[in-house]
């Protein structure tokens, strides 16, 4: 295992302060502000305070102790008393030959490895897939990525909303057209269907319809029991709500397949239903839960909340099962199946006053004992109007065409770019689906996550500034380098710094691993994206000076070949945490 740079930086510090009698966490280190050093330490400033000297006697005292050490190049102290850190290029050099060998690129597994659950995608059976489903399984998908890599064990849930009103709406829509289906026939006993008679292109159609008619009070009664009927086993319409589900789940399968998104589980809202009845009378011999006009409910306000906080409905007064009682019932559900650390819910922040009522009824009702419960929110993608996007026509922008457009848009920067002339139509096509997928998904991710954002998809698809296809650019560039030197007879040699563009690259390969770190501690991939791009842009500073391949001292090429090999990797990696495949050509 490789001891990040910044660490062993730390514990020289540590040592310093250690020394002069003070603690030892004075001695973190951050990148610098400034671009002539390296990294900085601000300890100074409250150690003298415990000292009771000035800042700049005690960041001078350290000084002394350092400077002598092989690690530094230079260590200074600026007013009013930061400690400066040039590392040695020794070192550096040393690092990036180790991290270009080490599989995991000097990333250490955290020190706490946990089991955690990842509860993203969200789904709704039956109905069109929205924007916020689509951040939810871009940014779930790099958080189950970066908790991998870091060691943790993930179980991921696409948690499929199956289960509610809508479902009962659809199976009235369906009475009306096909009354003579055996599901509504009296004493149903056997679903005789052979293959579904069911479509997805109907459900989509359907779905709009049934919501329509429900807006009126009448057909909104009916569809209520219906759900009620469902849930407590009407055997019709469980067999028919099972062939919603099924071509529901083939499409999202169908659909998620491009964008490389994976679940362990695809379990729904559905799944808990057996337990509810437990639960139910357990939340009432407990009087955790109260009846309320009607309605099964449990009080989470608590004295000092500063904003309204409603009781969680678990069970409506005309019987239904509420979203916020599946919600804890599958956290009881995932104790029993996992026992996990921790449960993430990635999920529009527009959700935020749900989870806090279903983790403080969770609490409250002893469902989830110890494991943490965090609500990962984020924002809106919105249109160019600043509300939620939709498509043209005003509907909700189905993630089918949202992709195909993208793709149409990347096959024209293809062209324009003049990218591939020695590929083929098929070939490109491809290429067009990964640029496509890599834009949508980089500038997503490349958001902290609690902003809102604009849908543009000229400028997520360029191939210059902040975006996913500059970072594939940059590293196919690499890739063909790499074969053109093989060609060659040229193979990486060792690295060795002689100028700042060098070095500049190994300053920000040392740093992934502390990258990483908080790109998993706040659950927020977006600092990972910060990093790739300075990555790549570095390298096109040192690549536009340092032509490889016609450069005849063998020693220096050789070890520019690394470097650039170790940007490859490094934005391999990077990339694939983030869920973005490269292709092999351009
Ligand atoms: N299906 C829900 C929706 O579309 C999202 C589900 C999120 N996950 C959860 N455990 N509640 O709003």
């Amino acid at each position: 295992m490789i001891q990040p740079l910044a660490d062993k930086i730390e514990q020289h510090l540590q040592k310093a302060f250690q020394s002069l009698g003070l603690e030892t966490t004075l001695g973190r280190v951050v990148p610098s502000g400034q671009a002539e050093y390296h990294y900085q330490c601000n300890g100074a400033f409250k150690g003298a305070k415990i000292k009771g000297c000035s800042p700049l006697v005690l960041a001078n005292e350290l000084q002394q102790q350092l400077s002598s050490l092989q690690t530094f190049a230079d260590v200074s102290v600026s007013v009013p008393g930061f400690i400066n850190i040039i590392v040695h290029d020794a070192c550096l050099a040393e690092y990036g030959n180790r991290i270009f060998e080490d599989q995991r690129l000097g990333v250490p597994l955290n020190e706490l490895q946990q089991k955690i659950v990842i509860d993203f995608g969200g789904i709704n059976i039956a109905k069109a897939m929205h924007v916020g489903h689509l951040r939810s399984s871009i940014i779930g998908e790099s958080l189950q990525r970066i908790a991998r890599f870091l060691g943790d064990e993930v179980i991921s849930d696409i948690h499929l909303g199956d289960w509610g009103l809508p479902i009962g709406m659809l199976i009235e829509e369906f009475k009306l057209l096909y009354p003579d289906w055996p599901y509504f026939k009296e004493g149903f006993d056997e679903d005789t269907f052979e293959s579904s008679p069911v479509t997805i292109e109907q459900l989509e159609i359907l779905y709009p319809q049934a919501a329509e008619r429900c807006k009126e009070a009448g057909a909104r009664e009916k569809a209520r029991k219906t759900t009620t009927d469902l849930q407590s086993g009407h055997r019709g319409y469980q067999a028919l709500w099972q062939r919603f589900r099924q071509v529901s789940i083939e499409d999202i399968k169908r659909q998620f397949e491009p964008l490389d998104v994976h679940f362990d589980l695809w379990l729904g809202e559905s799944s808990v239903n057996d337990i509810l009845p437990a639960l139910l009378k357990k939340f009432k011999d407990q009087q955790i839960s109260q009846e309320s006009d009607g309605a099964t409910i449990i009080e989470v306000a608590t004295e000092d909340d500063k904003k309204p906080m409603p009781p969680l409905i678990l069970k409506t007064s005309d019987g239904s099962i509420t979203y916020g009682m599946t919600d804890i019932a599958t956290i009881a559900q995932r104790y029993e199946m996992f026992n996990p650390q921790c449960i993430l819910y990635v999920v529009d922040n527009r959700q935020s006053l749900h989870f806090e009522q279903v983790f403080r009824a969770a609490k409250k009702a002893k469902v989830a004992e110890d494991i943490s419960l965090e609500h990962i929110a984020f924002g809106t993608l919105n249109g160019a109007d600043g509300k939620p996007f939709k498509t043209r026509s005003g509907g909700v922008m189905k993630l089918q065409d949202l992709l195909e457009s993208a793709v149409a848009k990347a096959q024209e920067r293809i062209e324009e770019a003049d990218l591939g002339a020695d590929i083929s139509a098929q070939e490109r096509e491809e290429i067009a689906k990964e640029v496509a997928i890599s834009a949508i998904k980089f500038s997503d991710l490349m958001i902290p996550r609690m902003s809102d954002y604009i849908f543009d998809l000229d400028k997520f698809v360029s191939f210059q500034g902040k975006t996913g296809p500059y970072l594939l650019y940059t590293a196919v560039r690499i890739k063909s380098l790499l074969a053109k030197a093989k060609e060659q007879g040229l193979t990486p040699g060792s690295i060795t710094i002689e100028a700042d563009k060098q070095r500049d690259i190994i300053l920000n390969v040392v740093q992934l691993s502390r990258m990483l770190k908080v790109s998993y501690e706040e659950r927020a991939p977006h600092h990972l994206c910060e990093h790739a791009y300075a990555l790549a842009q570095k390298f096109s500073t040192f690549y536009q000076t340092c032509p490889i391949l016609s450069n005849k001292d063998l020693k220096q090429a050789t070890s520019w070949l690394a470097l650039a090999n170790l940007t490859l990797v490094c934005l391999e990696r990077i990339l694939s945490l983030l869920g973005i495949k490269i292709p092999e050509k351009m």
